[in-house]
């Protein structure tokens, strides 16, 4: 009889969910069972997280029946939003309320919330160094999140708060990999100015949850902050030429500019750059990369993960 405790992934077809189903299929100590979420069982996605080993299950956000089904008799859960599929900061709100509710029915023993920041609590709404975004946040795909963490503790859940970090994969997948400049050059575009961003390989992340989930109550109560390594634009320039062979620079722009992007999202990017630009002594302290290795000791340096990603670097 299997008597391992299984834990519950939202996203699990995703980045962070993703990480995280792999992280326990291949955990050495085969320590849980997992159980991955998906709204379509029939993806070559889902059918390959099947072959890789997980009982996989249909379930919506946006549907708390299905996620109290879902949830039912796992001892940990998983919760992530999904903001870039619908730029709501209501919807991540509504839909973290769901996924706490789903864990208070479901008796969950361990709930990790992926995070972060409600940058108001630092640079408030009053504050004019950066607009307010959609009526009442500065950014608003951080804020909702830190805002929801009440939906998780008042309710009384056994809840680790994860402040997940910018995921180096936006290199690859979110279009800010290096791109050509009018004089030929190849440049990565980040209004930081000299200033460090923390980041991670999002692989990591599901990692990182998985040492949270094996410490058992260690963490419960807690907020854990992650990151992979805390470098400036110039430092992760020299990265990407190292691996590409050819120059690569650093183009530090204005906040302001970087919100007149005009893509979807840009102004909510620019005001969350600007917030780790200005508040770097707090966001880099609250993303622990000593603490992230202790969870993770696999966790990649920038250098590993270009060594191991530089292929899938899109280039003009
Ligand atoms: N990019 C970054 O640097 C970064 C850093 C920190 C935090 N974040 C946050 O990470 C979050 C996204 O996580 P991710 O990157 O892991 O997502 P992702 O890779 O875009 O994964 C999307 C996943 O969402 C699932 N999904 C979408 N809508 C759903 C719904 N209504 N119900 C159930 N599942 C749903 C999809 O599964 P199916 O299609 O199989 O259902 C898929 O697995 C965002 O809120 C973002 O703000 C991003």
């Amino acid at each position: 009889m299997n008597t391992k405790k299984t834990i519950v992934v939202v996203g699990a077809t995703g980045a962070q969910g993703g990480g995280l189903v792999r992280a326990i299929l291949n955990d050495p100590d085969h320590e849980f069972n997992v159980r991955a979420i998906t709204r379509d069982i029939t993806t070559d996605k889902a059918k390959e997280l099947v072959k890789l080993g997980a009982e996989v299950v249909k379930a919506d956000v946006d549907d708390l029946e299905s996620l109290k089904k879902a949830f039912q008799g796992a001892y940990g859960a998983f919760c992530v939003t999904f903001f870039w599929n619908h730029f709501s900061p209501e919807k991540e709100q509504a839909n973290a309320k769901a996924m706490a509710d789903a864990a208070k029915y479901a008796g969950t023993k361990h709930v990790i919330w992926s995070t972060l920041d409600d940058t108001r609590k630092l640079i408030p709404l009053t504050d004019d160094r950066m607009p307010t975004l959609m009526g009442k946040y500065k950014v608003p795909h951080f804020d909702a999140k830190g805002e929801a963490n009440h939906y998780f503790t008042d309710l009384g859940l056994p809840v680790t708060l994860l402040n997940t970090v910018f995921y180096w994969d936006n290199f690859i997948y979110f279009g800010l990999g290096p791109k050509k400049g009018p004089d030929g050059k190849l440049a990565i575009t980040m209004p930081m100015g000299d200033k460090k961003l923390p980041g991670i390989a999002a692989a990591d992340i599901g990692k990182s949850a998985l040492g949270i989930f094996k410490a058992g109550n260690k963490y419960i109560g807690k907020t854990v902050g992650i990151a992979g390594e805390h470098l400036t634009g110039k430092q992760m320039a020299d990265g990407f030429a190292r691996v590409l062979g050819k120059e690569v620079v650093y183009n530090s722009i204005p906040p302001e500019v970087y919100r007149s992007f005009g893509f979807p999202g840009a102004e909510d990017m620019g005001n969350m750059f600007q917030f780790k630009r200005d508040f770097e002594k707090e966001y880099c302290k609250s993303r622990d990369v000593e603490l992230t290795r202790s969870l993770n000791p696999s966790l990649l340096t920038f250098d590993k993960w270009l060594d191991q990603n530089k292929k899938l670097i899109p280039l003009e």
